[in-house]
């Protein structure tokens, strides 16, 4: 047989940030803040892939009301090697969030303009109301006024994985949120 074309990366060693049980204690407590917030309230969470995934996972089992799920895709673009960023969304959102209570789950906010731009296209579709959930903020990068109301952990300006958070697409499936360590 032939050897595989591509060589398998080697995954670089990590250091646990926030682990599992911390996560887990922390998510808990959102739902339950986010249950009482919503009491009465059939709210639609709409994801924000792919770093909401294991996050929003278990945040919507955590929260105790009926509601829908709707998912969006943003990818942001580097042109040459200017601070601008492009970003682009995607996933058309079929259920419909005019006069609907919209929970936007996000892994990470870092400058937050990801965020600032799903929440202008959100805006148009005539929301009842619209708040941002996050896994980790980092206040002191945040590039934009944004306001993000439930957050799991507050973190300095460093570049974290795991939990569905990613570097180049890697380490999403950790079942904690750390850092790589530079070998
Ligand atoms: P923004 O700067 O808030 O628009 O974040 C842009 C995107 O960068 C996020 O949605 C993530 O995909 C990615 N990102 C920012 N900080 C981190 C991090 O610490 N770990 C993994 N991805 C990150
Ligand atoms: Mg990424």
């Amino acid at each position: 047989m032939s050897s595989p074309s591509t060589e398998r990366e080697e995954m670089q060693p990590v250091d646990i940030l926030i682990d599992q049980g911390a996560i887990s204690a922390r998510i808990d407590e959102l739902g339950r803040q986010i249950t009482a917030d919503y009491a009465d309230q059939a709210p639609v969470v709409v994801g924000v892939l792919k770093g909401c995934i294991v996050f929003l996972a278990d945040l919507i089992r955590a929260i105790k009301l009926p509601l829908e799920l709707e998912f969006i895709t943003a990818a942001s673009y580097r042109h040459g090697d200017t601070r601008e960023t492009e970003i682009i969304l995607g996933g058309p959102v079929a259920i419909p969030l005019k006069d609907r209570h919209v929970l936007l789950i996000e892994g990470v906010v870092d400058s937050g303009r990801t965020v600032s731009r799903i929440l202008d296209h959100v805006r148009l579709m005539e929301p009842a109301s619209v708040e941002v959930v996050t896994m980790i903020d980092k206040p002191a990068s945040h590039r934009t006024e944004i306001d993000v109301k439930y957050k799991g952990f507050t973190i300095g300006n460093e570049f974290v994985i795991g939990y569905g958070l990613d570097n180049t697409q890697q380490y999403r499936n950790l079942p904690f949120v750390g850092r790589v360590i530079d070998r």
